[in-house]
């Protein structure tokens, strides 16, 4: 194992009926700055559950919404404006990733001089930011317990991961009931990103790592049983708080404890593929990521072959390494397929015209993969195998 440093500052609260406790988070007379998106907080009620709470606590409310799905620099920009003019004292997003991210963002933008697209980035360093909590409604990113926030400036299309310690959440309110709500592709999308951020991190090449592999097969194996119950039963509390426990888990630091921290790889050329597309996060995945687990296990299946006995329970029974892992990342685009997610880039209409720029925008910040380095060949390859 690594050295490492544990730390994570988010104090989470888990369950229903969580959202009174924000009584204890939020000081009585703040100015607090409401982030939320397109309006589904307000049709299933969490707008009126998270305000009230506001009104009880004699807050004084601003609010900014349309905070798209895959985030962008303008509303960032219009929420730093709204905070700087208002003296907003703390920020609450209300939302899935996409809410937390752009509020982490308009955080840090409020705190500095220049244009948040610097802290982005990362051309001016984050030296502080407005404290902000969070009301999770969509459980996929992890956001609401990490550090780390995805912005995209539409304009050059780009699509960038930033963080900072200064953008922990000081608090998380998940309560499961609260997802009931979330459509089904999105529900699907949340599964497999959830998934993803746990491969990334089984990916390492750190040696004797058997608890931290252990317990990331673990949650693997307890998303690949639950996943379909929850799409078998979308009302179901239980299925929707495991989900919602998964996905906290596989982005909140601990994954990476002991370890090199995992390959990334996937992330980074499907936030270049959504920036050019504007495509769901967990849907570009869904199609990237068994095509990235082909390209590696050509040159090396060990670690791919784990995955396909530990966690889809293949039978190594008579079969060498490469047949056992080319198994397994059968077994995983067919898992995902089974959930209803997407398996190609034509179920989004995207054909080889704007590879170019897609690898291009993958290798924006330099150093794509560490399990596996890619040079622009191999992602070119990993974009080809998933026509
Ligand atoms: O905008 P509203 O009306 O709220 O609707 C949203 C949105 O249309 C809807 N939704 C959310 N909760 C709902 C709901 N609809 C009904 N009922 C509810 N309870 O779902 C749609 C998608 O929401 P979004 O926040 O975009 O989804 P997600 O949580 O998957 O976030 C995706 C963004 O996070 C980034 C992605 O790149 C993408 O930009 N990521 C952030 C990470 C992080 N900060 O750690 C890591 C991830 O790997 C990821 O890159
Ligand atoms: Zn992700």
């Amino acid at each position: 194992m690594n050295q490492f440093l544990q730390y994570n500052p988010t104090r989470l609260y888990f369950g229903k009926g969580q959202i009174e406790q924000m009584a204890m988070e939020i000081t009585t007379g703040s100015k607090v700055l409401v982030v939320y998106g397109g309006g589904s907080i307000k049709r299933n009620g969490v707008y009126d559950e998270a305000v009230g709470m506001l009104k009880s606590l004699d807050s004084d409310i601003y609010e900014l919404s349309g905070v798209e799905p895959n985030p962008r620099l303008t509303t960032v920009q219009k929420g730093v404006e709204i905070c700087k003019q208002e003296g907003i004292d703390f920020l609450l997003a209300v939302g899935g990733g996409s809410v937390i991210d752009c509020t982490k963002a308009i955080a840090a933008g409020a705190q500095y001089d220049g244009d948040a697209w610097d802290l982005i980035t990362g051309s001016a360093p984050v030296e502080k930011a407005l404290p902000f909590g969070t009301v999770l409604t969509l459980a996929a990113t992890g956001s609401e317990m990490n550090a780390v926030s995805v912005i995209t400036n539409w304009e050059t299309r780009d699509k960038l991961g930033w963080g900072s310690p200064h953008v922990f959440p000081t608090f998380s309110i998940l309560d499961p009931s609260y997802t009931f709500s979330v459509p089904e592709h999105q529900t699907v999308y949340g599964i497999v990103d959830s998934m993803s951020h746990a491969l990334e991190h089984y990916f390492h090449r750190t040696p004797n790592t058997p608890m931290i592999d252990g317990f990331i097969e673990s949650l693997l194996r307890t998303a690949v049983e639950y996943g379909p119950k929850l799409m078998e039963n979308q009302q179901s509390y239980e299925y929707r708080e495991t989900m919602m426990y998964i996905s906290t888990t596989a982005f909140n630091g601990t994954l990476s404890n002991g370890t090199d921290g995992g390959d990334w790889a996937t992330h980074r050329i499907e936030h270049a593929l959504s920036a050019v597309y504007d495509i769901p996060h967990g849907g570009g995945l869904a199609i990237l990521f068994p095509n990235w687990l082909e390209h590696v296990l050509q040159e090396d299946p060990s670690r791919v072959k784990q995955l396909a006995v530990n966690v889809f329970g293949i039978d190594p029974e008579g079969k060498g390494d490469t047949q056992l892992a080319e198994e397994g990342a059968a077994a995983l685009r067919e898992f995902w397929n089974s959930l209803g997610a997407p398996s190609t880039l034509k179920d989004y209409d995207i054909d080889d015209q704007d590879f170019d720029s897609i690898v291009e925008k993958t290798f924006i910040k330099p150093g794509v993969g560490t399990y596996k380095e890619l040079d622009k060949e191999s992602v070119r390859d990993i974009l080809r195998r998933s026509l």
